[in-house]
């Protein structure tokens, strides 16, 4: 991995956002996006297929290293399709398992989280270790020639980056580090590890996954949908955009000057993710973390986005400030304050989806015609496709065409 230092990489966005203001239409070469078919948001073999090739075969954040604070610490979580089990071991390992007694298939543990010393089914009393060996079986005489050694809790994979805390159903899957590929090395200024969570929303939308997820890829919509908020802030028309491998996007959109003197004038209480390059402050630079993770970087902290599948027309979208631990309570009220002004952003956001999948699933609109700005929307599709494999139907998939277009160079950034 080459090693570029934060300067080099926030002048070669600079430079991007430059070319972006300057040109008056898509680069040479750059195709128009074929039609997305609206199919993708509202047939139901569609989301089946997706929720078996797609959600319980990819990397998912389901947490941060300090949710499990000690040995026994554990977490259930459900948001892949299956029941999952997080839990810290008493060699500070932390594993995940199916939440899945091997006796008969209860749950093993029912809580949402807690700490325990061993896991023990509310069943019958099997008990299991906090690496999910099983160590004791009530009326073991009764049971003839069941082999403990082999009924341990079934693993699933759990890795960690910087502070996150990832699962992946798929033995097969490439490891975490790999698949974050260039995302990981521009975030290592952020400094995960030393970050805490200020405050988490959460909040149903009635529209499928990737109509929520489409409307946080572009700021082609700010003026219109954010005209007194995101709008006020930033100018779309400079907005900057990586595609990586794996579905991973970053888009950098440069703030208005005098929103940045504004800010500048209004010192706030929180403080600062030190050692950022100054493009920190002069734009929002966002990433997509495929499929579901969105986040709108800032100097201060940020939110993770997240947008959780529940059916095919239904989304939970939850959102967790993260930022340097606050010290002072001014410095509380500081990140309560951040995440009251960003509550009606997500409503204007919001406000839209419901009727777009109504729009969709009345046959109104057969097709989606994406534009160049939009084309971190048509990244997602194309990774959606290529994770569901040749079953998509012809008439539902996504020809793909931006792989030409990608950002493969893993950079390690010193900050
Ligand atoms: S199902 Fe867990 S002990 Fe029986
Ligand atoms: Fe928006």
């Amino acid at each position: 991995m080459t090693r570029i230092d934060q300067k080099t990489w926030a002048d070669r966005i600079r430079a991007r956002i430059d070319f972006e203001f300057a040109r008056d239409a898509p680069p040479e070469g750059f195709p128009s996006l074929p039609l997305v078919p609206t199919g993708r948001y509202t047939d139901p073999d569609f989301y089946a297929l997706e929720r078996s090739r797609l959600w319980k075969r990819t990397w998912l954040l389901a947490g941060r290293e300090e949710d499990f604070a000690g040995p026994g610490h554990f977490r259930t979580f459900d948001r892949s399709g299956s029941p999952l089990l997080l839990v810290r071991g008493e060699d500070d390992v932390l594993r995940a398992f199916y939440n899945t007694c091997q006796h008969r298939g209860a749950p093993v543990v029912r809580e949402a989280c807690g700490a325990a010393k061993r896991l023990r089914c509310q069943y019958h009393s099997w008990t299991y270790g906090l690496d999910g060996r099983l160590l004791h079986v009530p009326d073991r005489r009764d049971f003839g020639e069941l082999d403990t050694s082999r009924r341990a809790l079934a693993p699933v994979r759990c890795e960690t980056y910087d502070g996150w805390v990832f699962v992946n159903e798929a033995a097969s899957a490439p490891s975490l580090r790999d698949w974050l590929g260039p995302v990981a090395a521009e975030w290592s200024p952020l400094r995960g590890a030393g970050l805490r969570a200020h405050g988490t929303r959460r909040k149903r939308v009635p529209a499928n996954w990737k109509i929520v997820a489409d409307a946080f890829l572009e700021t082609y919509h700010v003026r219109t949908i954010h005209p007194h908020s995101v709008s006020k802030l930033l100018d779309h028309r400079g907005a900057a955009m990586g595609l990586f491998p794996n579905g991973h996007s970053r888009m950098v959109t440069p703030k208005w000057p005098e929103a940045i003197e504004r800010q500048r004038s209004l010192p706030s209480p929180l403080p600062e993710i030190p050692g950022l390059d100054p493009l920190f402050a002069e734009t929002n630079p966002a990433y997509s973390l495929f499929p579901n993770l969105i986040t709108p970087l800032d100097t201060v902290g940020f939110p993770f986005i997240l947008f959780w599948p529940v059916d095919v027309a239904t989304t939970d979208v939850e959102w967790t400030f993260y930022g340097p631990p606050a010290e002072t309570s001014a410095q509380e009220r500081g990140w309560q304050t951040l995440l009251a002004l960003f509550d009606p952003v997500m409503e204007e956001d919001f406000a839209n989806l419901g009727p777009m999948q109504e729009s969709v699933a009345s046959g109104a609109l057969e097709s989606i015609p994406l534009n160049y700005q939009e084309r971190r929307i048509y990244h997602l599709h194309e990774e959606i496709d290529r994770r569901l494999g040749p079953d998509v139907p012809e008439a539902l998939r996504v020809e793909p065409v931006l792989e030409p277009f990608w950002e493969t160079e893993s950079a390690d950034i010193a900050g």
